[in-house]
């Protein structure tokens, strides 16, 4: 695969949209839109070309996951608080056989309980967790460094 190949798809899940206003000692002071410019950024330097979407409802994800299956070669998930139980967006994100990277902004095992089980985790190449926005460059350099031994 050559430098400009790899499509990655981004997805943000339920209250996300929030980020930068929500919670700012757990998930940072950064608002979602400076996140996705520094990833387009980095999307730029290492040829990957993004699609990023952030929605509320299950059902939107799971329909994009599913409408970028041929499109994609990756697909990087914060799957927000879905990670801790949606059997359906696991479902389908195993359905499209393509590798997945998990992302959370906070440290997820340093939290509640009910935090700390994932049902995407199992299904996923790497999990990059309480790195903040900065986890999302991390997974997309992994996507540029790992696709080619996971596609
Ligand atoms: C989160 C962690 C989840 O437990 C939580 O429900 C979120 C955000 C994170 O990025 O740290 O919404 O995915």
């Amino acid at each position: 695969m050559v430098a400009t190949d790899l499509k990655a798809l981004v997805l943000y899940g339920p209250n996300l949209n929030l980020t930068g206003f929500r919670e700012p000692d757990l998930y940072g002071k950064k608002p979602l839109e400076d996140i996705d410019a520094e990833l387009r950024e980095e999307a730029e330097k290492l040829g990957i070309e993004l699609r990023i979407l952030q929605s509320n409802h299950e059902g939107v994800l799971i329909d994009t996951i599913q409408e970028n299956r041929k499109w994609a070669n990756a697909i990087i998930i914060n799957p927000g608080a879905l990670t801790h139980y949606s059997i359906a967006l696991r479902d389908a994100l195993s359905s499209v056989r393509l590798p997945v990277f998990e992302v959370h902004l906070s440290n997820i095992y340093a939290r509640e309980e009910f935090r700390h089980h994932s049902v995407i985790s199992p299904i996923s190449v790497g999990c990059i967790v309480g790195c903040g926005g900065y986890g999302f460059i991390l997974a997309l350099q992994a996507v540029r460094n790992l696709i080619a031994e996971v596609v």
